[in-house]
């Protein structure tokens, strides 16, 4: 089975957000408690942080870390996490039913951040709470000493702002799940009022509003087009939310997803555009996929935890999904569609990076490992940063019931910022059959060659990393991909994740 590439170095998409590739941190299960932060811990520095843990993520090199949620901050007060560690409250989470205790907040977050090599993007609580604890939380973060928040913030051992730039308005306001959910309208007024407080203290700020959580909310998209009739002039990014799963273990309908993915990605521009066409605006609005990731493997023990759940336990094993070698596919062709549509999508973060729908993984007391789909990510997040090449694709393809007709060659294209290499991303989604794939490089000159080539492939689409088995699922070097006469030609095992990088 063949497949045909054409691609040119001035034909492009857009330039490539880095910032696509960031992460989700949530006080949620142990993803801090356990996950981050686990004092005692044999890797674990003066501050409590799990060095393990820190340098698997930093190998990562995500932009930015949105913190803390997700569901738990529509009921979280930031003040608890603040102060000596002996006075700060133990509170009840009512988005997870757990114990919060506080032990890790603001300051332990964003020391934490600078440990790992990122930049915080800080979700606001506008569930059960509203503008003044907002506007309080970013002048307690970003403001000057000499006033009350900022000089809290000195006494607190933090003289200097931290200046975070990114502000979420809440989390999927359209949940009937989410503390304080509210309709569009409700949801558009409260978020357009805290923009406008937000921005008299800071123009600058940059400000993501919540679209859906789904594409499947009964209230999609006409919840995004009210939303931003109320809040275009004030924010700068539409949040947006999807999560794969494949409960029918349906390999080629899980694997179409991605065109689900796409579509979902071009309605939403289409909104934007309406809206931004309504308001005769020329303020730009792009689309932050601030939660994505595969989430259904812990579905069913999720449940069983929290109907035997004794009271309101501290840190318990929640949203553990164990990815598989199948979850390798789906990762790829996500952050492949996000590629694609760099020039809407600006931020992404996998949800999440720690024990929760994570791809690193901990035992308390024991060692940090990398899940299956931790190797995806971190080969796009590397190389695939640049410039998104428009490549002209002729695939053979399969009927879904789902996407229609899906090709079996989903591919990505990114020239790197110094415009020498060229790095392609590849995932065959035929169960059976090689793809050999021709890539005529145009525009690269004669001299082109494969300096580089990634695979991932495993016979068991179910085979899945763990503690004693920590890499059953790695990448290793492909063989046999070869440039003659401008034409890269690659072989693509069934069921495969390739990376190939030309220069
Ligand atoms: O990431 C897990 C949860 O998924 C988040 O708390 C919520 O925002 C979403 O529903």
């Amino acid at each position: 089975m063949t497949a045909r590439v054409t691609v040119h170095r001035d034909y492009t998409i857009s330039r490539i957000d880095d910032r696509i590739y960031s992460g989700f941190l949530e006080h949620l299960g142990r993803a801090i408690y356990s996950g981050i932060y686990e004092p005692g811990h044999p890797t674990a520095d003066a501050q409590g942080f799990r060095g393990d843990v820190a340098e698997l993520v930093r190998a990562l090199q995500m932009p930015f870390i949105r913190y803390p949620g997700g569901n738990f901050v529509s009921s979280y007060n930031w003040e608890d996490g603040i102060g000596p560690r002996e006075s700060r409250p133990t509170r009840l989470d009512l988005a997870w039913h757990t114990s919060e205790s506080n032990a890790v907040g603001i300051h332990e977050f964003m020391d934490w951040c600078e440990l790992v090599g990122t930049k915080p993007m800080l979700a606001l609580n506008l569930g059960s709470r509203g503008l003044d604890e907002a506007r309080n939380f970013v002048e307690y973060v970003n403001g000057p000493t000499g006033a009350y928040w900022g000089d809290l913030r000195k006494k607190n051992g933090r003289a200097e702002p931290w200046n975070c730039q990114l502000w979420c308005l809440g989390n999927e306001m359209d949940g009937p799940w989410q503390i304080g959910q509210k309709t569009a309208v409700e949801y558009g007024r409260v978020a357009g009022e805290v923009a406008k407080a937000l921005r008299a203290f800071d123009k600058k700020l940059e400000l993501v509003v919540c679209g859906s959580s789904k594409p499947d909310m009964p209230t999609y998209p006409e919840w995004e087009r009210i939303t931003l009739e109320h809040t275009y002039d004030t924010v700068d990014y539409l949040s947006l939310h999807m999560y794969s799963q494949n409960k029918a273990k349906n390999t080629a309908e899980y694997l179409a997803l991605s065109s689900k993915l796409d579509t979902y990605i071009a309605t939403i521009q289409s909104v934007i555009n309406v809206v931004k066409a309504n308001k005769r605006s020329k303020r730009e609005v792009a689309i932050c996929f601030d939660e994505w990731n595969v989430w259904y493997h812990s579905h069913e023990q999720d449940r069983s935890i929290l109907e035997g759940m004794q009271g309101w336990p501290h840190a318990p094993r929640l949203l553990e999904d164990i990815y598989n070698f199948e979850d390798v596919l789906q990762v790829g062709l996500t952050l492949n569609t996000f590629i694609r549509r760099a020039d809407v999508v600006k931020i992404a973060c996998i949800a999440q990076i720690v024990n929760v729908i994570a791809p690193i993984m901990t035992e308390p007391g024991g060692p940090a490992w990398r899940q299956t789909t931790y190797w995806p990510f971190l080969l796009t997040s590397l190389y695939g940063r640049g410039t998104a090449l428009q490549l002209a694709v002729d695939s053979p393809s399969y009927e879904t019931e789902m996407a229609g007709e899906v090709p079996y060659l989903d591919v990505a294209g990114v020239l790197d910022q110094g415009e020498k290499v060229v790095t392609f991303f590849a995932v065959n989604r035929h169960p059976s059959k090689t793809l050999s794939v021709d890539l005529s490089l145009q525009g690269f000159g004669t001299t082109a060659r494969v300096i580089d080539h990634q695979v991932i492939a495993h016979p068991d689409l179910h085979v899945v990393n763990s503690v004693e088995r920590p890499n059953e699922v790695v990448p290793r070097p492909g063989q046999g991909a070869v440039v003659e006469d401008g034409i890269a030609r690659v072989d693509l095992p069934p069921h495969s994740w390739q990376m190939l990088r030309v220069s």
